[in-house]
């Protein structure tokens, strides 16, 4: 094994996993869907989700990154070939490779949002704060090339990134951005704690109401809960490749569920006291919650424009350091095929995604009326990656490590006491794979 791909001490394997955990789900996607969806009802589930599926799912992604060196869908291959299994455990590798690439499509484009947010500065003296937003929200939207020209802008960086390969590139830009994603996001919850209303907030958040649990409330949550820590596509098990080999899975997978977790609620406990504080906006505004919404909030509240910029360079980075690691799986696969380079490939992936980006700005505009099942293109491509791919993803994960490797490999790898051994098995082998199943039909029937 070359020692070159590999992440020098234990702090950026855990800063470039929280890096793709933390993102556009906690900061932009997290709020507006406990909005949407009944509050702490929606954030119990989650949170359920979060420890009894993905919580294993994730041990088990780094663990089959680490025993095998490679990008995802060559560390199964070998681990089959290794242990005479199936050889069409490859594809589970190849479905997260795909769902990367598709997910990344539409990511760049609210990522790429995010960062003209960053110089959406409201002039002063605004008599209706709440029309001037909406109307240059919907002017925004409605303009394709304004979209293609920040979605173009984000997806350069992002392959400039993953261009410049795992040490140079992904360890150093996280290094770099994450403790100032850590600074803002705490930063900007305690301004809005003391500027907004925290009380209703925090009944929003925290207080049970089990009547608003609906099928549609558990799919979501669990979706989310994929989404969220990222796994289901192997960004997880690409980074795990590049994991010292002396660093513990156990603890290290522990602390970046709770970076995530707690980004997750501190971007709760940023936006809602904004929100609630301003009692003509509403907390079930949906995916326009941060763009449309907030920047009003911000405007009335003291030093909120300087909030503001704050906070969309914080939803910036946070994006980035995601965006990168769901582009890896697939180019770290072409590079081991031997595919000329690693720049070479993140330009012709850059490409490819930019293309379909396209088809999820037109859906803004243009394709807006385009609908199957109700769904306009990104709904559709939303729904199909989150609440399909990724937990279908999970799925196998959690077969395959749980049921078909070979249990003293896994034993080894993890290095668990007896207790948080069996913990472990039994939670992967049984709670995780079921539950993933009964929800799908739960949601389907
Ligand atoms: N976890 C990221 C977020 O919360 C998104 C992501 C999903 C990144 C899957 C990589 C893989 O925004």
């Amino acid at each position: 094994m070359g020692n070159e791909k590999v992440w020098q001490g234990n702090t950026t394997f855990i800063l470039a996993a929280a890096g793709s955990a933390v993102g556009l789900g906690n900061i932009w996607k997290f709020p507006y869907m406990v909005g949407s969806n009944g509050g702490s009802a929606f954030v119990i589930i989650y949170l359920i989700c979060i420890f009894a599926i993905g919580l294993p799912v994730m041990v088990s992604e780094v663990l089959i990154g680490k025993y095998g060196r490679k990008s995802p869908i060559n560390s199964l291959k070998n681990l089959s070939s290794e242990f005479n299994l199936n050889a069409n455990w490859k594809y589970l590798g190849i479905l997260g490779a795909l769902s990367g690439v598709l997910i990344l499509s539409y990511y760049s484009v609210f990522a790429g949002m995010s960062f003209s947010y960053i110089f959406n500065i409201f002039p002063s003296n605004l008599s209706d704060p709440s029309n001037y937003s909406s109307n240059y929200f919907k002017e925004f939207s409605s303009s394709p090339l304004s979209l293609i020209f920040w979605h173009s802008l984000f997806i350069i960086i992002t392959c400039f990134i993953v261009g410049l390969g795992v040490v140079k590139g992904i360890g150093r830009s996280v290094n770099l951005l994450m403790p100032f994603l850590f600074i803002f996001i705490i930063l900007v919850s305690i301004y809005s704690s003391f500027t907004g209303d925290i009380k209703s907030t925090l009944k929003f958040l925290f207080s049970p109401d089990f009547s608003a649990i609906s099928p549609q409330v558990v799919i979501s949550a669990m979706g989310q809960a994929f989404f969220s820590l990222s796994i289901g596509m192997g960004a997880i098990m690409a980074y795990g490749a590049y994991m010292p080999e002396k660093q513990l899975i156990g603890k290290t997978v522990i602390t970046i569920i709770f970076l995530d977790t707690f980004v997750a609620l501190a971007a709760g406990i940023a936006i809602f006291p904004i929100v609630f504080s301003n009692p003509s906006i509403e907390v079930s505004a949906g995916p326009g919650l941060i763009f449309e919404t907030l920047p009003v909030a911000f405007y009335s509240l003291p030093f909120g424009s300087f909030f503001s910029i704050i906070f969309f360079i914080l939803v910036s980075i946070a994006a980035l350091s995601s965006a990168i690691s769901l582009l890896e799986p697939f180019t770290a696969w072409m590079e081991e095929k031997g595919f000329i380079n690693r720049k070479f490939i993140v330009v012709i992936l850059g490409i490819l995604i930019w293309f379909l980006g396209l088809a999820s700005i037109f859906s803004f505009n243009v394709w807006s009326d385009i609908k199957l099942f109700n769904l306009n293109f990104l709904e559709l491509l939303d729904y199909l990656t989150n609440n399909i791919m990724l937990p279908l993803g999970g799925f196998f994960v959690a077969l395959f490590v749980g049921w078909i490797l070979p249990n003293n490999l896994i034993n080894q790898s993890l290095a668990f006491g007896k207790f948080r051994l069996k913990l472990f098995y039994f939670f992967l082998k049984y709670i995780s794979t079921s539950s993933i199943i009964l929800i799908f039909l739960y949601s389907a029937f």
